[in-house]
């Protein structure tokens, strides 16, 4: 079975309602089976290494974008709350661009909704920076496809560029140093995986809910100037993802759930060896992966992957997923467990919707 194909466009269609300079979009987190950790471009969001990842059917985040011609700078809520500080100058620096492609002056409304965490290593900036990009896209009228809409994506959270697509979606980091320009060759694109022979899940295991202390941005820049296992981490993160790309071709969950157990622990162990340590795992988390290990050796093809927070997402066969749920809920008592499938990729709403 193909992969989904990308739904997310930023021209707004004929009969769907949109309205020039208003437009709301949905888009769901994802999470890296072969993860993104370290920029060579702070700038251009361009990192060190490929990605790959499964976008989620739970967790959607909606930002509606509205142009205000009588504004002098942009508004901007996430659940009501006006945004403050760096999240603020995050999303006005996104608009900046945006409207500099747009030629544009005009400033904004942004009222953006998550319904995963905000800043709990639950990828809310993955959804948070492709729904923006859908929206601003369009509400500034730049008709970009969806290549050109995950460019756009990345440069507000490079995760985010993959969540333009649904299903299973790999992020090319470009080719450093071929020339051309270094920002066309970094987006993301759909991967064709035999979804109904891989029967994929992900219990998705909160162990807490709250805010991380360190940004995964800060984090990974201090992971890459000064950890001894950085290097090395990327140069087997690239023979990780011919690994995973074969196994999911051929649709073999165990190896899939192999490598994607071993790339996000090798990620951690980069930033344990930081100066000063970044440690995101709590007592919490080992719980959840000794939980992991006991379904294991019960004979459950269960595995585990954890990005910039404390919280851990178990892959497993959907067939089994309740019964993997019931163990995990048990291991983190008090928090939440949820279960997730393939979601879809980004996408505008109707206008009337
Ligand atoms: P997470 O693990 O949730 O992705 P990050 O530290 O990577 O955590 O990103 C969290 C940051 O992403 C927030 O502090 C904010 O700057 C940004 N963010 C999250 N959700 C949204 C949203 N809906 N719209 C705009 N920015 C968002
Ligand atoms: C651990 O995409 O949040 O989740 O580009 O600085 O916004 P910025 O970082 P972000 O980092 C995600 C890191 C990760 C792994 C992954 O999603 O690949």
């Amino acid at each position: 079975m193909a992969a989904e194909q990308p739904t997310a466009t930023t021209r707004p269609r004929p009969g769907t309602g949109s309205a020039a300079g208003d437009a709301t979009a949905v888009a769901h987190p994802n999470i890296a089976l072969v993860k993104y950790w370290g920029k060579r471009d702070e700038q251009l969001v361009l990192p060190w290494t490929d990605s790959l990842s499964m976008t989620l059917d739970v967790f959607p985040t909606t930002t509606r974008v509205r142009l205000d011609p009588g504004a002098g700078e942009d508004t901007v809520t996430l659940d009501g709350t006006p945004l403050e500080g760096e999240p603020r100058r995050r999303v006005t620096a996104f608009l900046d661009l945006v409207r500099e492609r747009a030629g544009s002056p005009l400033r904004a409304v942004v009222d953006t909704r998550n319904t995963v965490p905000t800043g709990a290593g639950l990828a809310s900036s993955a959804s948070g920076f492709a729904a923006l990009a859908t929206a601003a896209g369009a509400a500034y009228g730049l008709g970009l496809d969806a290549t050109g809409l995950s460019r756009l994506a990345r440069r507000g959270s490079g995760s985010a560029s993959r969540s333009v697509f649904g299903g299973f979606a790999i992020w090319h980091a470009g080719q450093p140093d071929r020339g051309g320009d270094p920002d066309l060759g970094s987006y993301a694109e759909p991967v064709p995986v035999p979804v109904a022979a891989l029967d994929p899940a992900l219990v998705v295991a909160v162990v807490d809910a709250g805010p991380k202390a360190v940004s995964s941005r800060e984090a990974m820049r201090r992971t890459v100037a000064t950890s001894p296992l950085y290097r090395p981490w990327a140069a087997s993160s690239q023979a990780d993802l011919t690994e995973m790309q074969e196994a999911l071709r051929r649709a073999d969950l165990d190896a899939v759930g192999e490598v994607a157990e071993r790339n996000a622990l090798g990620m951690h162990a980069t930033m344990l060896a930081a100066r000063p340590a970044v440690r995101y795992l709590s007592a919490a988390t080992v719980t959840v992966l000794d939980a992991v290990l006991e379904l294991r050796r019960a004979g459950v093809s269960a595995w585990a992957t954890m990005d910039a927070g404390p919280n851990v997402k178990v892959l497993c066969r959907r067939s089994e997923a309740d019964r993997v749920a019931g163990v995990v809920r048990e291991a983190v008592r008090g928090g939440s467990v949820h279960i997730a499938g393939p979601g879809p990729g980004a996408r505008l709403l109707d206008a009337a919707a």
